[in-house]
């Protein structure tokens, strides 16, 4: 009984202790007169013809206080001055103009772990110290009629990070927290005729952060767009559509529940609620125009502070034109409110539906009763510029490109993105899992904590709530994901049971455990796992909702991944981890940064950037990545994971995605030649695409080039874009063989040089070998070499491999061994390279790459070659890289990776060539396929792991390496796992390769 007592008290202690009184550090507080969540009205495209919308986005007024005691209370009083204040964008971060430190950080939170604290003194050293939760204060003006205020008004606030308070003229509306979000306010008896003061006071941390703990950049701010809805007294409050297919796809039942409220003081009377579509030809054969209303409905009475919920269906007595990925087919349709009187209170809102079925059969996944795969990749809404606030450009740049990479699968990591990057997909076809804003890491990955803290049951339930009500109308989802990497108890069975009571038609997904999720999730395999994954799995579908870590110079082994994917029918489909490269490209330098707001007012546009990326051209200047703002804790480049660079410049990686996520395979039979057709759609005949072939011949060598290419414009590509490719050598090339050689380049070897130590000068002084190493080569008076030709096994590191920790275990590599280098001059301009590798261990590691290096002077700058590209491959990472001549400079065979590191290799390398500015060319001829990598800086200069490539000191020197072998880019995560064995090399066995230089 004591001993017990004594438990009880201290747990009481405990609570006791990290209660306060804000309503931001307490979770039973989500949201103060916030009104219901409800689904987006008007197609996001549309909302220009939206009468009811008044946008306030522009300049506010602004103060930023680093801590909550030191922010401006007074400042929502009418009679308060802030004339003085900054301006600053809204929508936007804060920290992307220059008040407050971006933080960059991963698993851990940002502020002290002490729920639900937010300002429990950390460390000094955090940005959380002297910041302890900032505070932006923002004022704006509206205009409101008379004519207006006859009307409900309601202030949408699209996102805002992390919560705030809203007051109208001084008198307070409200409170809101669940940043990614909508949150709106009834807001008509606050306002007046004329000029209106709309103060927001917004805090960078609150309770409300302990669910967004996201791996991300945490920023701050109204970062989302403003609304004032100018609304009819009696209004639709809220709609939701659903149209799925009978078992047989013969038939279809679209349902509409539809709410409509009464805001006004009087009974409203004789309303007709009704969907109208669009055009009733998109229905197909058999659809009888005077079917054009799906049902309509009569309200008789509505009376004062009333709602009702109507419902219209209908059953279509004609196969659906079905909505997939493939075929987006859309039904645009408008729901209206309509006075039976008069017009003058009319409502229309635009819309559209899309047919389908989505299912789990035991152990498969089914759209449309199709095994449908879902070729996925996750993305945060970021951008380099504005933050968290992507613009609409950048939104149809995304999808674009996706779509153009065969990406038919979009997890939107991890909160749901801004409306019309749904309508994008519901319009263009890309498969959705809309995830909740919930994750709470930094307690562990499915943590009991937040899962089962009965506090905390409300937030979660919220998110779930908010998700599902906002986005139910979009076609284009197909799951609903309760959030990621978060708890597991009775606060996510609450999670599934709102989703699953919201919307049956979607499929509700968790990763933490297969309880809350329709499908398993096996993130991060290796293929071998996730073979074995998919084996054992009995009873659901299996995915993986993240794998292939896009970080740096990645993604090898991907198609390894895809065949295990399509030989099981199991496995649903996986999502690459990321999509864009979270770097932050502010006109801010970190020097001038620390939150110092004066640096933001020097630069044009208070570093907001209008529209995406004009010209289309790469942003100038390094990406910033944790801990380049001076933020503390931080996670360095684990932000830089992206198929694409943070101005959405594909890097080579992209490519190998496109490739092997292409809807179609090529086979072709050895025997007969005969190319087969291996479909990967479900819903498109090849036969739709135009399927032409080209035999190109380069020397000996004869090869087949195969493309389907899109027959008709589409909104992401033209006509002509190929969606699908390959290749195929017919006639292989006829290497140069060293016995044939001697004869036809010269009457006989001038002499050789072996490479037994001691020095060989050769040829009249033309050419100086050294042991193994070709010191100097002189032609025409001039030498050749900056740096000597010499055996060199090593290679930096990728991310991948940094995190692997392969420079250390390979470490033996900085030295060569057991290396024999042989030297035939054949002719004072051309030497025969022969090189030998005898292990005279047996412990050896696995060698970074077999080959030789050498320096050239910086004026060697264009290269041309025959092998693989154009874009950079490497063994594990090399299936889209078709042969071919391809020619550049220097600087487009490097790849500029964020953080500097091993790039631009290319493989099965027949001849390369590289020519100085004085009109030199040497050549490079492989007697065997050559790895090749050239750069303008040298291994040191990458070993020395420079933060940024604006830091790498280039230009002194060109650095080429020739190579029979390179050791793979991996592809699995970057905290661990290393390339597959299969592209190693191992370090107990003999290898010879042997090239040609010629001058
Ligand atoms: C995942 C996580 C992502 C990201 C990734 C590593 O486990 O869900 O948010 O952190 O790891 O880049
Ligand atoms: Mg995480």
């Amino acid at each position: 009984m004591k001993r017990s007592l004594i438990i009880l008290t201290s747990l009481l202690t405990i609570t006791v202790h990290a209660q306060t009184t804000h309503d931001w550090e307490n979770p039973a507080v989500l949201g103060i007169n916030k009104l219901p969540y409800h689904a987006t009205l008007q197609l996001p495209s549309k909302e220009k013809e939206c009468q009811e919308i008044v946008s306030l986005d522009g300049q506010w007024l602004f103060h930023w206080s680093p801590k909550p005691e030191d922010r401006p209370v007074d400042f929502y009083k009418e009679d308060y001055d802030v004339s003085g204040w900054d301006r600053i964008a809204v929508p936007g971060n804060w920290q992307t103009q220059g008040y407050g430190t971006p933080i960059y950080i991963n698993i851990n939170y940002p502020f002290v772990r002490n729920r639900p604290s937010v300002t429990t003194e950390p460390p000094k050293d955090w940005t959380a110290y002297e910041n302890r939760n900032p505070v932006g204060s923002y004022v704006t003006f509206v205009d409101v009629t008379k004519e207006m205020l006859s009307k409900n008004l309601i202030l949408h606030f699209g996102g805002v990070h992390s919560a705030f308070y809203l007051w109208v003229n001084g008198q307070r509306v409200g409170y809101s927290q669940n940043s990614m979000s909508p949150a709106e306010f009834d807001v008509t008896k606050y306002m007046r005729a004329g000029k209106n003061k709309v103060a927001v006071e917004v805090y960078r941390w609150s309770d409300g952060s302990y669910l967004e703990d996201q791996d991300m950049w945490r920023l701050s701010g109204i970062f989302r767009s403003v609304q004032l809805w100018v609304r009819p007294l009696v209004h639709i409050a809220d709609y939701h559509v659903t149209a799925i297919p009978n078992d047989d796809y013969s038939k279809f039942t679209v349902n509409a529940k539809i709410t409509v409220c009464n805001t006004g003081k009087k009974t409203a009377k004789n309303l007709l609620v009704q969907i109208q579509m669009a055009c009733p030809e998109l229905y197909g054969v058999n659809i009888n125009p005077h079917h054009r209303n799906i049902t309509n409905h009569r309200i008789a009475k509505l009376r004062a502070a009333d709602t009702v919920t109507v419902e219209l269906t209908y059953h279509y007595d004609a196969p659906p034109r079905l909505w997939t990925a493939e075929k987006p087919w859309l039904y645009p349709f408008t729901v209206q409110l309509l006075g039976m009187k008069d017009s003058k209170n009319d409502e229309e809102f635009a819309y559209h539906f899309g047919v389908k079925r989505v299912e789990c059969v035991g152990e498969v996944f089914k759209i449309n009763g199709k095994n449908v795969k879902l070729r996925g990749v996750n993305r945060h809404d970021h951008h380099p510029r504005t933050g968290r606030y992507v613009d609409d450009a950048t939104y149809e740049k995304d999808i674009a490109l996706m779509k153009q990479a065969n990406i038919n699968f979009l997890r939107t990591s991890h909160y749901p993105d801004r409306e019309y990057l749904y309508e994008l997909c519901d319009r263009w076809g890309i498969y959705v899992m809309d995830e909740a804003n919930q994750e709470s890491h930094g307690y562990g990955y499915a943590n009991h904590e937040m899962g089962e803290d009965p506090a905390w049951k409300g937030a979660h339930v919220d998110r779930a709530e908010s998700l599902v009500k906002r986005d139910y109308n979009h076609p284009c989802v197909i799951l609903w994901s309760l959030g990621n990497e978060g708890g597991v108890g009775p606060n996510l069975q609450a999670m599934y049971d709102t989703v699953v009571a919201l919307d049956s038609t979607r499929l509700p997904f968790y990763d933490c455990h297969p309880r809350y999720s329709a499908l398993h999730d096996f993130g991060y395999p290796t293929p071998d796992v996730l073979k074995a994954e998919a084996e054992k799995e009995t009873e659901k579908p299996l995915i993986a909702r993240e794998y292939a870590h896009a970080m740096g110079n990645s993604m090898g082994n991907f198609q390894e991944y895809w065949d295990v994917i399509y030989a099981d029918s199991s496995i649903a489909g996986a999502a690459i981890w990321d999509w864009v490269d979270q770097g932050l490209s502010l006109p801010l330098t970190p020097s001038n940064w620390r939150g110092n707001p004066d640096a933001a007012k020097a630069s044009p546009g208070g570093g907001r950037l209008e529209g995406a990326f004009p010209n289309g051209g790469r942003l100038e200047g390094a990406f910033l990545y944790g801990g380049d703002f001076g933020d503390q804790p931080n996670d360095g480049n684990f932000c830089i994971n992206g198929l694409l660079a943070p101005d959405r410049q594909p890097h080579p990686h992209y490519y190998e995605v496109q490739y092997v996520y292409q809807p179609i395979t090529f086979k072709r039979d050895e025997h007969d030649g005969t190319i087969r057709i291996v479909n990967r759609d479900c819903f498109t005949d090849p036969s739709e695409y135009d399927i032409t072939y080209d035999t190109l011949r380069y020397g000996s060598e004869t090869l087949l080039n195969v493309t389907a290419r899109l027959r008709e414009d589409k909104p992401w590509a033209e006509k002509g874009f190929v969606v699908a490719r390959e290749q195929f050598v017919l006639q292989s090339w006829e290497w140069p063989h060293p016995a044939r050689l001697s004869t036809p380049l010269s009457e006989a070897p001038l002499s050789s040089g072996r490479g037994a130590g001691g020095e060989a000068v050769v040829g009249g002084e033309a050419v100086t070998i050294n042991g193994n190493t070709l010191t100097s080569w002189i032609v025409d008076g001039r030498e050749v070499l900056q740096g000597p030709l010499e055996p060199y096994f090593w290679k930096p590191e990728n991310d991948n491999q940094r995190a692997a920790g392969f420079a250390r275990r390979v470490a033996e590599w900085k030295e060569v061994k057991d290396v024999t280098v042989n030297y035939t001059i054949i002719d004072d301009r051309t030497i025969l390279v022969e090189m030998d590798y005898q292990p005279t261990a047996d412990d050896r590691s696995i060698i970074p790459k077999v080959g030789m290096r050498m320096r050239l002077p910086a004026s060697y700058t264009q290269i041309r070659y025959y092998g693989r590209g154009p874009w950079e491959n490497y063994p594990d990472r090399k299936r889209s890289a078709f042969l071919g001549i391809y020619e550049m400079p220097l600087s487009e065979y490097e790849t500029e990776y964020i953080r500097p590191q091993d790039n631009g290799n290319r493989c099965d390398i027949r001849w390369f060539e590289i020519a100085s500015a004085t009109g030199r060319t040497l050549r490079i001829e492989g007697l065997q396929p050559l790895c090749v990598r050239a750069w303008d800086y040298g291994e040191e200069d990458l070993d020395a792991a420079p933060r940024h490539a604006q830091d790498l000191q280039r230009g002194r020197f060109v650095n080429l390496n020739i190579d029979l072998n390179i050791h793979g880019v991996g592809g699995v995560d970057t905290w661990g796992q290393r390339t597959l064995p299969q592209y190693t090399i191992d370090g107990n066995r003999p290898y010879h390769y042997a090239f040609i230089l010629c001058l």
